[in-house]
C-alpha cells in the first residue's frame, strides 16, 4: 500500500516537474503578423514548401499586380534542380518584359519582411543569362541594380537564392515592389519565383553606436535592411516554421570559424529553460539559438593566445549593424568568464560578462554593433573575434557566443544594391563545365568560408543561404565537377567518380597489391581489344569504362583512367583501399587494377543486367520484371546498404542511393554500385551525423539532409524509400513533364497511399501479381523510409527485415509452391550468430519473425539458395 502511494506520489512530481518545462515551450509566445502575403508567382494554383507553409498564387487577388500581369507572363520552369527544397514556390515564376510592380496593402504601423525568392533557370525558352533586373520600392529603396540571378547564383555557387529584406513602415499603409529589367543593348527580362511580405516587430529600437566611434550612431529604424547572415552559433540549422513567427531561418556557423582553431561548442539540453526577460525579447530569437554556445575550450593558456574568430564576406561601401546573441547556460556568477569583443580588428566592447550583462543563467541578451565597410582591400571581409579579457582576472580566460546576425543598411542614396560579382571569373567556370545537377567539392564544411571567399568574388548574402549552398566548388575539382553529372555517364556502370589520377605512383601498386589482383597493362589491353572504341559502354571526364574479358572469360567493366585528369594520388588511394575492403554479395566489388606508364585502370565485376532502372521503364524492348523479382532486388540492394551501414568497421554512407545505381548481375543478384560519393560515418558514440556538403541526384536526396547538411546513414533510407516506390510504380523519381503535384515520385505516391489509391496506380504490368497484403506491407516500409525526419525512418536493417516479410506475404498469396518456386528457405534464428534485433515497422508481421523470417548477414547457406532461386525465375525471354 505504502508503495503504491508512494509511486503516485512520485508521479506527481514528476508531473511538477516535467510541467514547467513544457509550459516554457508552450508558452514562448509566438510573434503573429498583421499582413502575411506568400505569393507562388507565375502559378494559378496555391502550394506548400518544404516547411509547409503555403504560397497562395499571385493571381488570387487582382490588386497585387498593378497591370493585372499585362507586362508579364506566367512561366514554369524547364528543369528541377535536386538542390530545390521544393517545387513551390521555384518552379514557376513571374517574367516581365518590362516596367511592372506588385503592390501589397499593409498596416502602416508595422515593418515588414520582404523576402524575394529567386530560381535561375529557362523560363519560357528565356536562357537565365537574359535575366537582368532592377528591383525598387515604393520608398525609393534600390534593393537590386542591374542584377544576375545566373551569375550570382553562380557565383555563390547556389541552387537558387533568397534575398531578404526588412523595409521600414509605410505611413500610406503600402508596400510597392518594382521589377524592371535593365536597358541595354540586349533584351533583358525580369523575373521572380516567390515574395513574401510578412509584418515583423521592430528588431531595432535604438540607434546603434558605430564601432570605434563611441559618439556616432546609425538610426535603423528609418531605413531599409538586408540580411546578410543569420547564424546559430554553436548550433544546427533551425527552420523558418521553428522560429519564433518571425519565419527566419538560422544557419550553421561551422563555415564561418576561422582557422584551426574553432573552439568548443556546447548544447544545453532541450529541457534547459531560457528565460526571455520579455516579451519582446523572445522576437529576438527562438530558444534554440541560446540553447546552444561556442566557447574557446577549456585551456586557459592557449585561449589567451589565440582569438575566437568569424569571417563573414560582405559588399564594400555599406554600414552594417553586427547583432551577437548570448546566453550563459553554465556559469552563474559575474566574473566566471569575460572576454572583449573585437569586429574589423577594433574593440568593440571590452570586458564582457554575460551574467553581469543577463542579471542570471539561462537569459538571452543580445548586443548590437555598427561598422562600416570601406573602400579599401580587405574591406569586403567583416570579422566578428572574442578573446578574453584578462584585466579583471576572470575565474575562466574563455568566451562565448550564442548567434550573429549581419545586417546591411541602405546607403544615403537608400540604395542596398551591390554589383554582381566579377563576371571575368565567371566565364572561367563556365568554361569548366560547371553542370546544372548539384555535384560539389569539398567535403569540409570548416573549408567552406575560404572556398566561398575564393568564389564569390564581390558578392555576399552568403550566410542567409548557407545551408542550401549545394554546390561549392573550388578549382581543384572544377574537372571533377564537370564530369560527375548524370548526363555525362552511362550510369549503370560501377563508376567511381573524381578518383582516377594519370600520374603513376608506385606506392599504389605496394599498397594494393594485397588487397586485389594486379594486371598488367598488357592483359589490359588484350582483354579491352587495346580499347577498343566497341566495347566502350560509358563515358565520363574521369575516363572511359570498357567491356572486356579476362581470365579466359571473366567478363569485367575496366574503367582506364583520362590521362589529363588530376586528381590527388592519395584520394585515389584511399577509395580504392576501402572499395577493395568492401566485399559483399551485393555490392559490386573491385577486382584489380593496373598502374603502368601512366596508366591507371580499375577493373570491376561485370554486371550483366545493367541497372535496375532499365528493367523497370523506358526499357526499350528488355522484358519488364514480375513483382517477385523486383521484390528480390530490391531485398538484396537493402542487404547491400544494410552491410554499408553496419557491417564494416565504420559506418559507411552511400550517399547516391537510386536505381541507376543498383546492378543486376546474370544472376539477377542485386549489386549495389558507386560508392564514389560514399562517406564514413561518424566514428565516435555520441557524435550522430557527418556535417558535409550536400550531394546526391534528383528526387532522391534526403530533404532532412539537404536542409540542414547533416549526413546520417537515415539519408540513405530515405533515398531507398524512393527506390521502393520507383519499383513499385515504375516510373521515375522524378518527371517534369507530368502535372506539378505528381512531378515528384516520393511525394506522389504519399498522397496515393494516404488517399488510399495506391493500388490504382502501381504499374499495371505487376499490379495482378502482388499479394495485397504484401503491397501494404510494402508500401508502409516505403512510406517510413520518407518520413520528414531521419529519426522517425527504420534502420536498413528494420526494411531489410520488413521487405522480408513483405516477400512472406507474397509467398502465401503464392501458395505452397512458393518454396518450390524457388523462395530461398530462410534460417531459423538459432542457427546464425546473426544477433540484430529487429523492430517492425507498424503492423506486425504476417507470421511470427522469430520462427521464420530471420535475415542472415552473411550466411553461405542463403547465399547459395539465392543463387539457385536467381537462376530459376529468370524472367522469360533471355
Ligand atoms: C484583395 O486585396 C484587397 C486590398 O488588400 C482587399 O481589400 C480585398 O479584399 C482582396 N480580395 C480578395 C478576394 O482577397
Ligand atoms: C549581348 O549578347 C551577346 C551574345 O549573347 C554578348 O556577347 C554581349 O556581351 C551582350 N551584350 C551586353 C551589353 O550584354
Ligand atoms: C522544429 O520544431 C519541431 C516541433 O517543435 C521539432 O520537432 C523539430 O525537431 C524542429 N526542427 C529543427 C530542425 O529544429
Ligand atoms: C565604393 O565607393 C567608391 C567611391 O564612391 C567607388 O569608387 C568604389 O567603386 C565603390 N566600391 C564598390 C565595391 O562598390
Ligand atoms: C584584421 O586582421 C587580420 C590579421 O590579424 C587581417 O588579415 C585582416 O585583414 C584584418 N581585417 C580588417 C578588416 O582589417
Ligand atoms: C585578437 O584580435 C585583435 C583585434 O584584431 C588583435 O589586436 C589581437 O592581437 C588578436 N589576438 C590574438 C591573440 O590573435
Ligand atoms: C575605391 O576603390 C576604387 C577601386 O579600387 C578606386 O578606383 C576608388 O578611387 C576608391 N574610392 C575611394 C573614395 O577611395
Ligand atoms: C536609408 O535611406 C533613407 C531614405 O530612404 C535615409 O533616410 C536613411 O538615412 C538611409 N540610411 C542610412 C543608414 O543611410
Ligand atoms: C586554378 O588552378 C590553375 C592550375 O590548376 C592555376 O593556374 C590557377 O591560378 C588557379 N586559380 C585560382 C583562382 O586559384
Ligand atoms: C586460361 O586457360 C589456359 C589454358 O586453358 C590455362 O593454362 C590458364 O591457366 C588459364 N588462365 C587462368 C587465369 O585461368
Amino acid at each position: 500500500m505504502a508503495g503504491k502511494v508512494r509511486g503516485r506520489s512520485s508521479q506527481l512530481l514528476l508531473v511538477l516537474l516535467v510541467l514547467p518545462a513544457i509550459s516554457a515551450g508552450a508558452t514562448a509566445k509566438l510573434y503573429s503578423p498583421a499582413d502575411r502575403f506568400l505569393l507562388n508567382c507565375g502559378s494559378t494554383s496555391d502550394g506548400l514548401d518544404a516547411d509547409g507553409r503555403k504560397w497562395v498564387a499571385d493571381t488570387n487577388n487582382s490588386t497585387w499586380l498593378t497591370d493585372s500581369g499585362k507586362s508579364s507572363i506566367m512561366a514554369a520552369a524547364d528543369e528541377m534542380d535536386s538542390a530545390l527544397p521544393s517545387s513551390t514556390p521555384y518552379m514557376t515564376a513571374r517574367v516581365f518584359t518590362m516596367e511592372a510592380m506588385y503592390n501589397f496593402s499593409v498596416n502602416p504601423r508595422d515593418r515588414h519582411w520582404l523576402r524575394l525568392h529567386f530560381y535561375p533557370a529557362s523560363y519560357n525558352e528565356l536562357r537565365p543569362e537574359e535575366f537582368r533586373f532592377c528591383v525598387t520600392t515604393s520608398t525609393g529603396v534600390t534593393l537590386l541594380h542591374n542584377f544576375s540571378v545566373y551569375f550570382t547564383t553562380k557565383a555563390l555557387t547556389q541552387a537558387y537564392l533568397i534575398r531578404e529584406y526588412s523595409l521600414p513602415r509605410s505611413p500610406e499603409g503600402f508596400v510597392t515592389i518594382t521589377f524592371s529589367p535593365t536597358p541595354s543593348s540586349n533584351v533583358t527580362y525580369a523575373f521572380v519565383n516567390g515574395i513574401e511580405v510578412v509584418s515583423m516587430p521592430d528588431i531595432f529600437n535604438d540607434p546603434v553606436t558605430m564601432v570605434g566611434f563611441a559618439d556616432e550612431t546609425v538610426d535603423v529604424a528609418g531605413s531599409a535592411f538586408q540580411t546578410m547572415y543569420r547564424l546559430n552559433v554553436g548550433g544546427a540549422y533551425i527552420p523558418p516554421s521553428n522560429d519564433t513567427g518571425l519565419t527566419r531561418g538560422w544557419f550553421d556557423d561551422t563555415p564561418f570559424v576561422q582557422g584551426a582553431s574553432p573552439g568548443v561548442v556546447y548544447s544545453a539540453g532541450p529541457r534547459f529553460h531560457i528565460k526571455y526577460p520579455s516579451d519582446a525579447a523572445e522576437y529576438a530569437a527562438p530558444p534554440e539559438v541560446y540553447l546552444s554556445t561556442r566557447s574557446m575550450g577549456s585551456d586557459a593558456r592557449m585561449n589567451q593566445n589565440y582569438n575566437l574568430t568569424w569571417t563573414m564576406e560582405v559588399d564594400c561601401n555599406f554600414t552594417y549593424v553586427v547583432r551577437l546573441h548570448f546566453c550563459e547556460l553554465q556559469l552563474v556568477h559575474p566574473n566566471q568568464r569575460v572576454f572583449d569583443i573585437f569586429i574589423n580588428n577594433k574593440t568593440a566592447q571590452t570586458d564582457v560578462d554575460v551574467i553581469e550583462m543577463a542579471t542570471e543563467r539561462g537569459v538571452p541578451v543580445y548586443k548590437d554593433y555598427a561598422v562600416l565597410m570601406g573602400n579599401v582591400t580587405g574591406d569586403d571581409m567583416l570579422w566578428v573575434a572574442l578573446h578574453p579579457s584578462v584585466m579583471l582576472r576572470p575565474q575562466f580566460y574563455d568566451a562565448i557566443l550564442n548567434g550573429i546576425e549581419v545586417f546591411k543598411l541602405n546607403d544615403t542614396d537608400a540604395n542596398l544594391a551591390a554589383p554582381d560579382p566579377n563576371p571575368s571569373k565567371l566565364l572561367a567556370e563556365a568554361e569548366l563545365g560547371w553542370g546544372r545537377s548539384a555535384e560539389f567539392s569539398t567535403d569540409d564544411p570548416g573549408n567552406m568560408a575560404t572556398v566561398m571567399g575564393g568564389t564569390a568574388g564581390g558578392a555576399a548574402a552568403a550566410g542567409i543561404v548557407a545551408a542550401i549552398c549545394v554546390v561549392v566548388y573550388n578549382n581543384k575539382t572544377n574537372k571533377q565537377l564537370a564530369a560527375g553529372s548524370d548526363s555525362h555517364t552511362s550510369s549503370w556502370l560501377p563508376l567511381y567518380h573524381s578518383h582516377t589520377s594519370g600520374k603513376s605512383s608506385g606506392h599504389i601498386t605496394a599498397n594494393l597489391a594485397g588487397m586485389c589482383r594486379h594486371f598488367s597493362f598488357a592483359e589490359i589491353k588484350a582483354a579491352t581489344k587495346n580499347f577498343s572504341s566497341d566495347l566502350a559502354i560509358g563515358v565520363g571526364g574521369f575516363g572511359v569504362v570498357y567491356r572486356g574479358v579476362v581470365d579466359n572469360g571473366t567478363k569485367v567493366a575496366v574503367k582506364r583512367s583520362n590521362p589529363t585528369s588530376e586528381q590527388g594520388i592519395n584520394e585515389f588511394q584511399t577509395e580504392v583501399e576501402m572499395l577493395s575492403k568492401l566485399r559483399h554479395r551485393h555490392l559490386v566489388s573491385l577486382i584489380g587494377f593496373c598502374e603502368e606508364d601512366g596508366e591507371m585502370v580499375l577493373v570491376y565485376d561485370y554486371m550483366e543486367h545493367g541497372t535496375l532502372r532499365e528493367h523497370l521503364y523506358n526499357n526499350s524492348g528488355k522484358p519488364t520484371l514480375s513483382w517477385r523479382h523486383r521484390l528480390d532486388i530490391c531485398i538484396g540492394a537493402a542487404r547491400g546498404l544494410h552491410y554499408l551501414h553496419t557491417g564494416a568497421k565504420y559506418t559507411i554512407i552511400h550517399r547516391d542511393v537510386k536505381t541507376t545505381n543498383i546492378l543486376v548481375d546474370e544472376n539477377w543478384v542485386a549489386k549495389v554500385s558507386d560508392f564514389g560519393l560514399s562517406k564514413s560515418g561518424p566514428t565516435t558514440v555520441n557524435q550522430s551525423h557527418v556535417s558535409t556538403m550536400v550531394k546526391g541526384s534528383f528526387g532522391y536526396l534526403d530533404p532532412e539532409y539537404f536542409r540542414r547538411q547533416q549526413l546520417t546513414e537515415k539519408s540513405d533510407v530515405y533515398s531507398f524509400g524512393v527506390v521502393l516506390f520507383e519499383v513499385l510504380l515504375a516510373r521515375p523519381a522524378l518527371d517534369p513533364a507530368l502535372p506539378r503535384d505528381q512531378v515528384s515520385l516520393a511525394d506522389y505516391a504519399i498522397s496515393c497511399k494516404r488517399s488510399g489509391i495506391l493500388p490504382d496506380v502501381v504499374d499495371p504490368a505487376i499490379k495482378d501479381q502482388i499479394a495485397p497484403e504484401c503491397l501494404v506491407k510494402f508500401a508502409d516500409t516505403a512510406e517510413k523510409c520518407l518520413s520528414e525526419n531521419g529519426t522517425e525512418r527504420p534502420s536498413m536493417g528494420d526494411v531489410l527485415w520488413n521487405l522480408e516479410c513483405a516477400m512472406q506475404a507474397q509467398d502465401m498469396f503464392d501458395g505452397a509452391g512458393s518454396v518450390a518456386s524457388g523462395r530461398p528457405v530462410l534460417e531459423p534464428s538459432t542457427s546464425n550468430g546473426s544477433t540484430a534485433s529487429f523492430t517492425t515497422l507498424g503492423t506486425s508481421c504476417t507470421s511470427h519473425p522469430h520462427e521464420t523470417c530471420v535475415i542472415v548477414e552473411t550466411d553461405d547457406e542463403v547465399v547459395v539458395d539465392r543463387a539457385a532461386f536467381s537462376q530459376t525465375v529468370q524472367p522469360t525471354g533471355r
